[in-house]
């Protein structure tokens, strides 16, 4: 095998993707609806993969103990069997590095496993093509397969009950659509209840699980033909929408999930304000209490200026349209084996 590093971005959901297919193998990772995303130039992840003695997991710098590793190494796992590599897999030493200006509560799983699938197919020698990475990239984790793109990015559900047609495809490239993204961050440390658990809870007992499900392919369709048209004001109406039907079935679920704090009401409120006065901003929300808001990049700055001035907001970060994760490799000869 060789050394592969790759890098890959994360990216926001302008669409949303929240609960997963049922009546299929849970190892696919096959969510219920499709979705669309930008890919942010100021959040990624930098991951190498190369033999080692035995399989090793550095995050941030810090060796994650016995277990903690375990669904990286399921992943290499699906990658060797995908190369259509016979006998068993060779042990890997895997570190990964989030280089995110702001360490706390922003989505690193889209770019962490978009990087893992492409430093692990190019470390086991397979060419593979972009859209089978991202379906590799899916069953690691649903946002992972749109960050294998840059850009303006769709994920289309596919037909197949493999899920082999379950991947995602470029809409626009970064450069095609100058557009900003603001992210306010109203608090530090962790959310409590993770995507994959979050989902799985709304679907099991949130009554509106259904109507979030059904809304969603008119949504992605209209969204994409926004995209096309390059139509701010319709993609960012649609953005907010999918946003608080996704929130509405969040909290509907039993026990709720309310991932806003205080200080996302007066953040979404700030960005309402502002489109008010000729400013046009749209807001996002995922599974967190953060606020992101699309606008024009000759905006952005502004904008950033409005949201800090919000009491209780942390830090306000501005995002550009990122780029393709990327990957190179060199000989195995002068691999860095596990520490
Ligand atoms: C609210 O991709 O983290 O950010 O597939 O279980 O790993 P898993 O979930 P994940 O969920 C993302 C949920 C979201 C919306 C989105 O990014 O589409």
């Amino acid at each position: 095998m060789l050394t592969a590093h790759a890098t890959a971005h994360s990216n926001i959901a302008l669409v949303k993707y929240w609960g997963k297919r049922r009546g299929v193998a849970p190892e696919l990772n096959l969510p219920a609806v499709g979705s669309l995303s930008l890919t942010l130039d100021a959040l990624r992840t930098e991951t190498s993969v190369a033999a080692g003695s035995t399989d090793s997991f550095t995050l941030d710098g810090e060796r994650a103990r016995d277990g903690e590793g375990a669904k990286v190494f399921a992943h290499l796992d699906h990658v060797w069997a995908s190369a259509g590599h016979a006998g068993p897999r060779p042990t890997c030493a895997v570190e990964s590095t989030n280089h995110f200006p702001t360490a706390a509560g922003l989505a690193s799983s889209a770019s962490g496993f978009a990087a893992l699938t492409m430093a692990a197919a190019a470390a086991f020698e397979w060419d593979a093509s972009r859209g089978t990475l991202s379906t590799l990239a899916r069953m690691g984790s649903g946002s992972a397969a749109r960050s294998i793109f840059g850009g303006l990015v769709r994920l289309d559900l596919g037909d197949n009950p493999d899920g082999s047609d379950c991947r995602a495809r470029r809409l626009a490239q970064p450069e095609d659509w100058p557009l900003s993204l603001v992210v306010a961050q109203t608090t530090v440390g962790r959310k409590a209840v993770g995507s994959t658990g979050g989902m799985e809870r709304s679907r099991q007992t949130s009554p509106y699980f259904d109507a979030w499900i059904d809304a969603s392919p008119r949504e992605l369709d209209a969204a994409e033909a926004a995209v096309e048209a390059r139509d701010l004001a319709t993609l960012g109406a649609i953005t907010e929408r999918s946003c608080f039907a996704m929130h509405a079935c969040m909290i509907a679920t039993d026990p709720p999930l309310l991932y806003w704090n205080g200080v996302t009401v007066e953040a979404i409120k700030a960005c309402w304000e502002a489109r008010a006065q000729g400013l046009p901003a749209f807001v996002t929300i995922d599974a967190g209490p953060h606020v992101k808001a699309l606008c024009r990049p000759q905006d952005a700055a502004a904008l950033a200026d409005l949201l800090r001035a919000v009491p209780g907001v942390t830090d306000v970060l501005v995002c550009r349209p990122g780029p393709d994760a990327s990957v190179r490799t060199q000989p195995a000869a002068h691999a860095e084996v596990g520490q």
